[in-house]
C-alpha cells in the first residue's frame, strides 16, 4: 500500500525531519513541481510559513501539523476555508518557556551577561561590579494570561513578586488583579512579562505608549512573538535611556536582530530558544507526529488549533 504523501516544510529539527522520514513518503519543496498533487499533509514548524498561496498549490492537502503551540506562520483562516484542519503543541512546553522567562527577567535585573563579561575581561581587580535591581518583591506585569503566561506567574510568586495582568479577556478565576488595558497594566509594574500570541490581532501591542508607561527603571521581556512588540519604539526606548532594559528571546525579522539591541549592554537576546530543551523539544516532536498520525488514521487532531 503506498504511504501517505507528506511536505516537509523547513526549517524543521533534523530529528522531525527524519522522523517524517521513517513514517511516510515525505517530499520537500523542491520535489514540489512534480509531487504537489499527492500531499495530503504538511509538517512545519514556527520558522517555515504556512501560506494560502502554498495551501491553494495542494489540491488534495487536509491537514497541517504544526510544530510549536505558536501557529502566525500559517494561514489558518485559508486552511480552515479548504477544511484543512491545523494543529499545534500546547501544554508540553508551558514549563521551558517559562523558565526562559523567568531566566530573561532574573539576567537584566541582575546584570548577568554583562557580569560575566567583567570577569572574562579582567575587570574584577579593578573594583567591585556596580549593584543591581532583583526580581524579590518586585512588581510584574504579564501580558497575557494564557497556559503559559500562568505558569510564570507561579514561578514569580515563588519568587515573593507582586503579579498582574492584562488579558484579552479577564480570567475569571485568575488570582491575580487584572488591568484594563497593556498601558494601565505597564503603569502599575516593574517589569511587564509578553505570553500573547502573535498573529495580526496583536501586532504591535507593545507600542511607545506602554514602554513609555514601565518607564526608564521598567524591564521588557518577550517570549512570544517579535511581532507583539514595536521594535524600532523598543529600540528608541533603550537607546534614549526611557526604558530600563529588555529581555528577549523573539525578534520581529529572525534571524535578523536590530544592530542598535546588539549594542546595548541593557538588552539580553537569545535566539529563540524558550522551548529548546531536550525534554520538551522531544515532546513537542511527539505531538506533531501523534497529530498528524491521528488525522491520517481517522481525520481528528489531538490539539486542533483554536477556530
Ligand atoms: C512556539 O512553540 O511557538 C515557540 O515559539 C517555539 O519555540
Amino acid at each position: 500500500m503506498s504511504r501517505p504523501v507528506i511536505l516537509r516544510v523547513p526549517p524543521l529539527s533534523p530529528q522531525l525531519h527524519a522522523a517524517v522520514g521513517e513514517r511516510y513518503d515525505a517530499v520537500d519543496p523542491a520535489d514540489l513541481p512534480t509531487r504537489a498533487g499527492d500531499v495530503v499533509g504538511i509538517v512545519s514548524s514556527n520558522a517555515g510559513t504556512v501560506d494560502a498561496a502554498l495551501i491553494a498549490s495542494l489540491p488534495r492537502l487536509g491537514v497541517i501539523a504544526n510544530h510549536g503551540v505558536g501557529y502566525d506562520n500559517i494561514d489558518v483562516t485559508a486552511a480552515l476555508a479548504r477544511g484543512v484542519a491545523v494543529s499545534n503543541t500546547p501544554d508540553v512546553l508551558d514549563d521551558a518557556v517559562a523558565e526562559t522567562a523567568l531566566a530573561l527577567l532574573l539576567a537584566v535585573r541582575r546584570r548577568v551577561v554583562v557580569a560575566d563579561r567583567f570577569v572574562r575581561a579582567g575587570r574584577w581587580p579593578e573594583g567591585a561590579f556596580p549593584l543591581t535591581d532583583q526580581v524579590a518583591g518586585s512588581r510584574v506585569g504579564i501580558l497575557g494570561l494564557g497556559r503559559i503566561g500562568r505558569a510564570v506567574a507561579t514561578r514569580l510568586e515563588a519568587f515573593g513578586c507582586a503579579v498582574s495582568y492584562h488579558n484579552r479577556r479577564e480570567v475569571p478565576d485568575a488570582p491575580y488583579p487584572y488591568a484594563a488595558s497593556p498601558v494601565a497594566l505597564a503603569a502599575g509594574v516593574d517589569s511587564l512579562v509578553v505570553v500573547v500570541p502573535g498573529g495580526a490581532g496583536t501586532e504591535a501591542l507593545v507600542d511607545r505608549a506602554v514602554l513609555d508607561a514601565l518607564g526608564p527603571d521598567g524591564v521588557l521581556i518577550n517570549i512570544a512573538r517579535g511581532s507583539v512588540v514595536d521594535e524600532p519604539a523598543l529600540v528608541a526606548a533603550l537607546q534614549e535611556g526611557r526604558l530600563g532594559g529588555a529581555g528577549l528571546d523573539v525578534f520581529a525579522d529572525e534571524p535578523q536582530v536590530p544592530a542598535g539591541l546588539v549594542a546595548l549592554d541593557t538588552a539580553v537576546l537569545l535566539p529563540h530558544i524558550a522551548s529548546g530543551t531536550h525534554p520538551t523539544r522531544a515532546a513537542m516532536r511527539q505531538l506533531t507526529l501523534d497529530n498528524l498520525a491521528s488525522w491520517l488514521a481517522d481525520g481528528t487532531l489531538l490539539t486542533p488549533v483554536p477556530e
